[in-house]
């Protein structure tokens, strides 16, 4: 398979943010998307863009920290479309505090979503790669980018900070979306290994 046409791809944290944005631009290109988070009111009204805009996507309500719902969302895509393609694992806790804090149910949390979202994703996705022979695992790295992702920071003085900086330095989730794209695109035989997303303004 090359470039986008007909790919399956499952998106974590869809509902807001960079995912958003991923699975808005990879339907328009001609992906299929499954599409996963909690909110899943949120989901619903993505899916029925991406479905007025021509494309094609369903949903399940997701939360990473359950290994059952990643590999119900793997398996949706199965059931749905015949296959998965690609992994997205994009959900974050967003519970960002000095380590100084002490806030250590928050580092919890952030190691139940952040980390256990990529390996229970692995664990649902890897057994149906092996069975195709192809599959695609992504985590992009992005900088400082235009989304809510600071709001569940219980210290104040963090989300007031880091949402000042983006409001003065942020670029759209739309530029780490086509970085998604990118990757995807490629053919076969290429792997990207690693793409880093920073804007300009960054130091
Ligand atoms: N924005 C930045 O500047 C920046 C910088 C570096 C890295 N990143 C990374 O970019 C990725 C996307 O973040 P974003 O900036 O787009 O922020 P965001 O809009 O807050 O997106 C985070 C997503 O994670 C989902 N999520 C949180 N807990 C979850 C759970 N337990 N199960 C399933 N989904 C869960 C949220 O959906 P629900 O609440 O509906 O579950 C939401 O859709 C994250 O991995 C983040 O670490 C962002």
């Amino acid at each position: 398979m090359e470039g986008m046409d007909g790919r399956v791809v499952v998106v974590t944290g869809a509902s807001s943010g960079i995912g958003e944005a991923a699975a808005l631009l990879l339907a328009e290109r001609g992906a299929r998307l499954v599409l996963g988070a909690r909110r899943s009111e949120r989901l619903l009204d993505l899916v029925e863009r991406i479905d007025k805009a021509g494309g094609t996507a369903t949903h399940a309500r997701t939360d990473v920290t359950r290994r059952d719902d990643l590999h119900a969302l793997v398996t949706l895509a199965r059931e749905r479309f015949g296959r998965i393609d690609v992994l997205v694992s994009n959900a974050d806790a967003g519970t960002i505090s000095p380590l100084d804090d002490l806030r250590v149910d928050e580092w919890d949390q952030m190691v139940d979503v952040n980390i256990k979202d990529v390996l229970h994703g692995i664990g649902a996705a890897l057994p149906a790669f092996r069975a195709q022979g192809t599959g695609h695992f992504i985590t992009v790295s992005p900088g400082m980018i235009g989304t809510d992702f600071a709001e569940a920071s219980t210290n104040s003085r963090v989300r007031a900070e880091i949402t000042k900086m983006r409001d003065r330095i942020a670029i759209p989730p739309e530029a780490i979306a086509r970085a998604i794209a990118f990757a995807i695109e490629q053919p076969a035989t290429v792997d990207v290994n690693e793409i880093v997303v920073r804007p300009t303004a960054q130091h």
